[in-house]
């Protein structure tokens, strides 16, 4: 049987983490060199977004207290973007200082959430970013604000779909590109996806600007995925290795894996521009230098070769 054509129409950005979230929560601290040859290789890969580091405190996570040095040696590839997190002008300051040219400001549904991770309230942390994104607007760089715990809340629990649109309205009025809904302790389901969409769009969120970074922790995310895309989302987060987590929110694991991602995208036959083989070696890469095995999904069983049955891309 021939294969169906790709959905030319649909491409879908599969955004990197890996990087960023990936390492901000491990306890070993991992040498800049390494990060570089990390983010080598994903940009080998193909991966074209790609979350690099943090200019938050080093003393809030130290794993990434590199930053001023990282950036500046980042490849300097064709049409490749390096967001960054900044929670602050402090943060926006070294980021500039860095030569970064895309960011990330965090925030997320829950006031309990945002206390421990920044130190603020949900509408404080907005405060805090108004400044930083008129600053990055000015120099034309490009913005996503995160909602995190848009699914649920490891101090509060439920959260109602229509409050993490509603912060999501607020960071979209305040100038960022793109809304990122984070699901960051891995509880959301399908159903919760879809609500949230819904929720979103009706709030006035328009369906191209919502991203969403789904952890894996109860290994929802995939089928978070497929819910996504079903209700029109075309951007999803990824960690390559299947890193992540978030220090200030317990019981946060890995990012969904980049490897596990691409390997639906690829045998459902969207368009996406990223190459299983190289996502591989990076996220091999990554679990050698982290000194664990590499224990994602198709990191273990390889990919799949429709025309001869048989794995490929396996270590
Ligand atoms: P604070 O202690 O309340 O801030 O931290 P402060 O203004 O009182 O400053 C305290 C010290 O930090 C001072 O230094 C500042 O200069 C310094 P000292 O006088 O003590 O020597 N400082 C900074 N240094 C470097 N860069 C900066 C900076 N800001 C202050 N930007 C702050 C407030 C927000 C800074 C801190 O809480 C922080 O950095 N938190 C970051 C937490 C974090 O990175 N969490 C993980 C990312 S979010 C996430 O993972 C979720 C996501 O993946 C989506 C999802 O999964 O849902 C995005
Ligand atoms: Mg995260």
């Amino acid at each position: 049987m021939e294969p169906a054509p790709p959905r030319l129409t649909d491409t879908v950005r599969i955004y990197e983490v890996g990087p960023r979230d990936g390492l901000q929560n491990e306890a070993a601290l991992i040498a800049t060199d390494a990060k570089l040859r990390y983010v080598e290789l994903l940009v080998a890969a193909g991966l074209r977004e790609i979350e690099a580091t943090s200019f938050v405190s080093p003393k809030a996570i130290p794993q990434l207290a590199d930053a001023d040095d990282l950036l500046p040696r980042l490849p300097d590839a064709e049409g490749v973007r390096y967001p960054v997190l900044v929670p602050n002008e402090r943060g926006m300051a070294r980021a500039e200082a860095a030569g970064a040219r895309a960011l990330a400001v965090f925030t997320a549904a829950t006031d309990a959430f945002t206390e421990r991770n920044i130190g603020m309230t949900v509408k404080v942390s907005l405060d805090a970013a108004a400044p930083v994104l008129r600053r990055a607007a000015d120099l034309g760089w490009w913005r996503r604000g995160y909602v995190s715990t848009a699914f649920g809340c490891p101090y509060t629990g439920a959260v109602e779909p229509a409050r993490a649109a509603e912060v999501g309205l607020r960071l979209l009025e305040l100038g960022v590109d793109e809304v990122c809904f984070g699901d960051t302790i891995g509880v959301g389901v399908p159903g919760q996806v879809a609500a949230l969409v819904d929720a979103a769009v009706r709030s006035g969120i328009p369906i191209d600007r919502i991203a969403f970074h789904f952890h894996d922790t109860r290994g929802t995310a995939l089928a978070n995925v497929a819910a996504g895309l079903d209700a029109g989302v075309r951007c999803f987060d990824a960690s390559a290795g299947g890193t992540g987590g978030c220090p200030y929110a317990p019981g946060a694991a890995g990012n969904l894996a980049t490897e596990d991602l691409v390997y639906l995208l690829d045998a459902s036959r969207w368009v996406h521009g990223v190459d299983l083989e190289g996502v591989l070696v990076a996220a091999r890469f990554a679990a050698a230098t982290l000194g664990k095995p590499l224990a994602t999904k198709v990191g273990q069983a390889g990919g799949w070769d429709p025309a001869t049955g048989r794995e490929k891309f396996r270590a």
